[in-house]
């Protein structure tokens, strides 16, 4: 599905979309007038926005000549290199573009846009951008290992960002190591992957409506106590983030986060099992149902209106089994809805994710270890496996949240026909 980039052509891919490319201050700004070229020719409208620094390893007018259009450097149109026009500008080209690509992207700037700062046009692009955002860091193998860039390529990754990694080799301090812009070519197939996997993820859930439940819930066992589990919620509201990116009307039953509710998303707070039950039904006819809770599996049976005093022996809490909601939804679905589980396992994920798949009646379950690197509870990453009904089992490496979030989309997608 996706990241098959084999196939693709390039070419028709690129066609008439437009870029923005960005250019900071490394010394590997000298390979971009080749990229530049290299989508000219494949009749891509570039807009380059430079950096200040930039500027020091090659012209705005070898770029300005390359690209056919003025480039440039400052927010305010009297600047040198603003290029005239409105001050404006970024507004309009973050909303004219198909793609941010900041190549090569230094470790100043990779801060900055991770960090949100917009004191140039390229950092203030990329804050008024709709469009992806690719970054190709470029640096000395010591600045790109470093903690700082790295927590900042994961931000970068954590909204949805695309990091192209260096290349491995001669660096221009002289030191042999990762860091090195990778070739033009590559670069714009890289591109052209991403242009792709953006036109054929856009708007495929228009007019859909999508229900997605996330985190834990609480059962109380007296006003001040009570029972829950280590979700965190980011997982669905990831989800939820991303179905709307994608043209879904969306609604999110959340139950206790400390996570911002998504912008354009419908979003119902609930703290119980039995609450996040009643929400559910409410949108039981959706289109696309995933159920990315963690749901209480048991409650106390009698809940104490009152705080229970301790005493001197030992105590017990008689538990009830929660509905499942899941396994209702299941049972009711209509013709042409598409269910999607969750399931968490310590052990025989694959084994417990294919009873679930039967059991529950749902079209998908998508199976997680929290004990495996990269999908500890809390983390901005998982590693999930996906397990359809038609007997697919797609085992994904660990990537950032949005990224599973549109792997799973993209199969409930195409369950949708
Ligand atoms: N679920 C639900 N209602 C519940 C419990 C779980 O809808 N009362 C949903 C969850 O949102 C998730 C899936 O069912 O999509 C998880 O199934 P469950 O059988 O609870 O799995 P685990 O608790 O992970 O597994 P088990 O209890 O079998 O160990």
């Amino acid at each position: 599905m996706t990241g098959d980039h084999q196939s693709l052509d390039v070419n028709r891919t690129l066609r008439g979309r437009r870029i923005v490319l960005g250019v900071t201050g490394g010394i590997a700004a000298y390979k971009t007038p080749l990229l530049v070229r290299l989508l000219r020719k494949a009749q891509v409208d570039v807009q380059v926005v430079m950096t200040r620094d930039a500027a020091r390893f090659v012209t705005p007018l070898t770029l300005g000549t390359v690209s056919e259009r003025d480039v440039l450097t400052d927010i305010f149109p009297d600047g040198a290199g603003a290029g005239g026009g409105s001050w404006t500008r970024h507004i309009e080209l973050g909303l004219w573009a198909d793609l941010l690509v900041v190549a090569p992207a230094t470790a100043q700037s990779i801060a900055r846009l991770a960090h949100g700062f917009c004191e140039n046009m390229l950092t203030a692009v990329a804050l008024a951008a709709r469009c992806p955002l690719l970054v190709c860091p470029a640096m000395d193998h010591d600045m790109y290992v470093h903690p700082a860039t790295q927590a900042n390529l994961e931000i970068l990754r954590t909204r949805g960002g695309i990091v192209m990694p260096p290349d491995h080799g001669e660096l221009a301090s002289g030191l042999i190591g990762e860091g090195r812009l990778p070739e033009p070519e590559a670069i714009l197939e890289r591109i052209a992957s991403a242009i792709d996997e953006s036109a054929r993820r856009k708007g495929d859930l228009g007019g859909r409506r999508v229900l997605v439940t996330a985190g834990p819930t609480r059962e109380l066992i007296d006003p001040v106590r009570y029972i829950t589990n280590h979700s965190s919620g980011k997982m669905g509201y990831a989800i939820a983030q991303a179905a709307h990116d994608r043209g879904a009307n969306v609604t999110l039953v959340s139950g206790p986060t400390n996570i911002d509710p998504p912008a354009g998303v419908a979003v119902v707070k609930v703290q119980s099992a039995a609450e996040m039950f009643d929400s559910v039904k409410q949108e039981q006819d959706a289109d696309v149902i995933v159920m990315a809770a963690a749901v209480a599996d048991y409650r106390p049976a009698t809940p104490s209106d009152k705080k229970i005093k301790k005493t001197d022996g030992p105590a017990s809490l008689a538990l009830e089994r929660t509905d499942d909601i899941l396994a209702y939804l299941g049972e009711r679905r209509r013709s042409g809805q598409v269910l999607v589980g969750f399931a968490l396992e310590t052990s025989d994920e694959l084994a417990y994710a294919r009873q679930k798949l039967e059991k529950k009646n749902v079209d998908m379950i998508v199976v997680n270890n929290p004990t495996n690197e990269g999908a500890q509870f809390g983390g901005d990453t998982n590693r999930v496996a996906i397990l359809d009904r038609t007997g697919s089992e797609d085992e994904l490496p660990v990537m950032p949240k949005a990224r599973v979030a549109h792997e799973i989309l993209d199969r409930v997608v195409h369950r949708l026909g």
